[in-house]
């Protein structure tokens, strides 16, 4: 969602005018996209800025803003704490800085756009020439409220898009070249619910199916309270709909799920990935988990290193649970020690990573349909691409075959990719 937000914020400074640089130094206007899920992530922002104050200080005249979900969270504090900043403006705002824009250059004072969850992004399409795949958020927010996240405190409540605006947009995406359409939200497997069901998830899937010229569609992240049969469905309804999911778990105890108030148990998860490993042929399951949530036992945890054991995801995003204010979790008895915390995942993120290993080793010797999404930044004629359920395969080929699908023959793996040698037909 993140990825996409900066999409729109510099597809509109292009509109006022200005140039896409790498060169901070060169730079007259820095704008911080953020994140506030974890502490983690806001801290890398706060040692960034304290690098910033230093040009602004060598430079007056530059522009310094922050964007994003730490607007949100930190509100004005952050113009006491950081007096350079010239603007905030939190997720649901960032379609209006082009004005923002110009009103700090008018009237120099600092500016702020904070809250406004009505507020949809729509009319504001990034530029999308020559992506051979585009993400594209169908929805917006999210109205699940686990009780460890700030998303829903700083998104908003969960918001569709219309399908026509959609639709619209993945026609213009494959006018301009596009051959795969990642739909982002924060639970796609709600779309539609907020609409009186004047559209549904499998719809949306299906009418994207029928544009031609998309070759592969994907979407991210579906969660397990939310995943009917109807939309597992799709996967063999529609060939364009890539056999993989991405179905965070986040635990393997049901005292610790119902704890995050997730509103599934682990039977149900079972059974999800029962039935999709049986109804869709090859599908990849990747996840995401949690350790070291308030009332995390060893016994709380050694039951989510024998689940990840059971279901073997193809690959597990692994987190450290950071308390969050505002969240119901923030206020939780019994708080883990952060040592045993940070011990927990080491163990589990050794345990996954020889897990995805294996799982990638069935691969060698198999022939793969591989859509060519780009250049590797670090070798010459080393190009990279996915196969239909999402791994990422690494071989020798030419720029122009960039945006094709083609053939490759599997001949090493590790943990995180396939290496292949193209076949020519
Ligand atoms: N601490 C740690 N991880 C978190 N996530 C969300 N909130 C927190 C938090 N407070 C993780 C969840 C979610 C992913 C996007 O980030 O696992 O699925
Ligand atoms: Fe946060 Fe839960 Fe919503 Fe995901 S589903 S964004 S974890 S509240």
């Amino acid at each position: 969602m993140n990825f996409y937000d900066s999409q729109v914020i510099l597809e509109q400074m292009k509109r006022c005018g200005y140039k896409e640089t790498n060169d901070e130094r060169a730079a007259n206007l820095i704008i911080l996209n953020t994140c506030s899920i974890r502490a983690h992530a806001e801290e890398r922002v706060f040692s960034k800025l304290g690098e910033i104050k230093k040009l602004k200080q060598e430079k007056k005249e530059l522009i310094v803003g922050i964007c994003g979900c730490m607007a949100q969270y930190h509100r004005r504090a952050l113009f006491e704490r950081f007096k350079f900043l010239d603007f905030i403006v939190s997720p649901s705002n960032i379609n209006r800085l082009q004005n923002i824009i110009e009103e700090i250059k008018e009237d120099k004072t600092k500016v702020a756009y904070l809250g406004n969850f009505k507020n949809s992004l729509k009319n504001i399409n990034p530029d999308k020439k020559g992506k051979v795949s585009a993400y594209l958020p169908i929805m917006f927010g999210c109205s699940n409220f686990c009780s460890y996240c700030v998303v829903p405190f700083l998104r908003g409540k969960s918001r569709s898009r219309k399908l026509k605006e959609i639709i619209k947009e993945v026609k213009e995406l494959s006018n301009q070249g596009c051959r795969e359409v990642v739909l982002v939200g924060q639970n796609v497997t709600f779309y539609g619910k907020d609409l009186n069901n004047e559209a549904t998830f499998s719809n949306l899937l299906k009418e994207i199916n029928s544009i031609e010229n998309i070759k592969r569609i994907r979407f991210i992240t579906s969660h397990p309270k939310d995943l009917s049969e109807d939309i597992i469905n799709c996967f063999s309804k529609f060939p364009k709909v890539c056999p993989h999911i991405h179905l965070p778990i986040q635990s393997g105890s049901d005292k610790i799920l119902s704890l995050m108030n997730r509103g599934y148990t682990i039977k149900t998860y079972q059974d999800l990935v029962e039935k999709l490993r049986k109804e869709v042929k090859n599908i990849s399951i990747t996840t995401d988990i949690m350790v070291g949530f308030p009332d995390e036992t060893q016994e709380d945890f050694k039951d989510t290193l024998n689940l990840v054991e059971e279901i073997k995801f193809d690959q597990a995003f692994t987190f450290k649970y950071s308390p969050r204010k505002d969240t119901l979790a923030f206020k939780m008895k019994n708080q883990v020690e952060d040592k045993i915390a940070k011990e927990r995942l080491q163990a589990l993120i050794t345990f996954q990573n020889k897990i995805s290993k294996k799982n990638n080793e069935k691969y060698l010797s198999s022939i793969q349909e591989v859509l060519v999404e780009g250049e590797s930044s670090k070798y010459e004629d080393r190009l990279y691409g996915r196969t239909d359920n999402f791994k990422t395969v690494l071989f020798d080929g030419s720029k122009d075959i960039v945006g094709r699908l083609v053939k490759v023959v599997i001949v090493g793996y590790n943990m995180r990719t396939l290496k292949g040698n193209i076949l020519n037909d």
